[in-house]
C-alpha cells in the first residue's frame, strides 16, 4: 500500500468529470487500498479518485465515529437515485481544500447504486453524515468542490488561504 499525494483547489483537475470505470480488478483493488491509507493518514472521512489525480469514478468513505471500528465503503460507478425532500446542515470540509470549512445544505437522505470492493452490485439508503459525505464525494466525480457552493468572494479567500496552507506546508 501508499500514500497518495492529494491535490488542492485552484488544480484544474479538480474541475473535471471522472470517467465510469470498466473493471473491478486486483489492479483496481490495489489502488483502492492505497486511496483508503491516503484518507486515513491524511486523516479523512471521504476521498475521491481525482483528488490523488485519478479521473475515476471511484470514492472511498468512512464515516465510523473514532471510538468505534473503523468502517471502510468503497463506491465504484456510484449513482444517486433517490433524495429526500427535507435538507441537513454540516460544517463541511475537504482533504483538496485544508483546514477550510463551510456550513452546506444538502439532502437529508440518499439512495445510492454502486459496484463494491468486489465489483458486486450494492445498493445503500444513506442518512446523516454519510448521506452528506456520499453527495460531497459524488460531487468531486462532476468537478464540483464544496466551496463552488458559496459566494465568489468567499470562495476566492478559501483558495487564497488553500494556496498559503499549502505554500507554508510545503
Ligand atoms: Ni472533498
Amino acid at each position: 500500500m501508499a500514500i497518495l499525494p492529494i491535490i488542492t483547489v485552484p488544480d484544474p483537475l479538480l474541475k473535471k468529470i471522472s470517467k465510469p470505470v470498466d473493471n473491478v480488478d486486483d489492479k483496481l483493488r490495489a489502488f483502492l487500498d492505497d486511496m483508503l491509507e491516503t484518507m486515513y493518514a491524511a486523516p479523512g472521512v471521504g476521498l475521491a479518485a481525482v483528488q490523488v489525480g485519478r479521473l475515476a469514478r471511484i470514492l472511498v468513505i468512512d464515516t465510523a465515529p473514532d471510538d468505534e471500528d473503523p468502517n471502510p465503503m468503497f463506491f465504484i460507478n456510484p449513482d444517486i437515485f433517490w433524495t429526500s425532500d427535507d435538507f441537513a446542515v454540516y460544517n463541511e470540509g475537504c482533504l483538496s481544500i485544508p483546514e477550510q470549512y463551510a456550513d452546506i445544505e444538502r439532502p437529508a437522505e440518499c439512495k445510492v447504486r454502486y459496484l463494491d470492493y468486489n465489483g458486486k452490485k450494492q445498493e445503500l439508503h444513506a442518512k446523516e453524515l454519510l448521506a452528506t459525505c456520499i453527495q460531497h464525494e459524488m460531487d468531486h466525480l462532476e468537478g464540483v468542490v464544496f466551496i463552488d457552493y458559496l459566494s465568489k468572494i468567499k470562495r476566492t479567500m478559501y483558495v487564497k488561504k488553500v494556496k498559503k496552507y499549502v505554500k507554508d506546508n510545503d
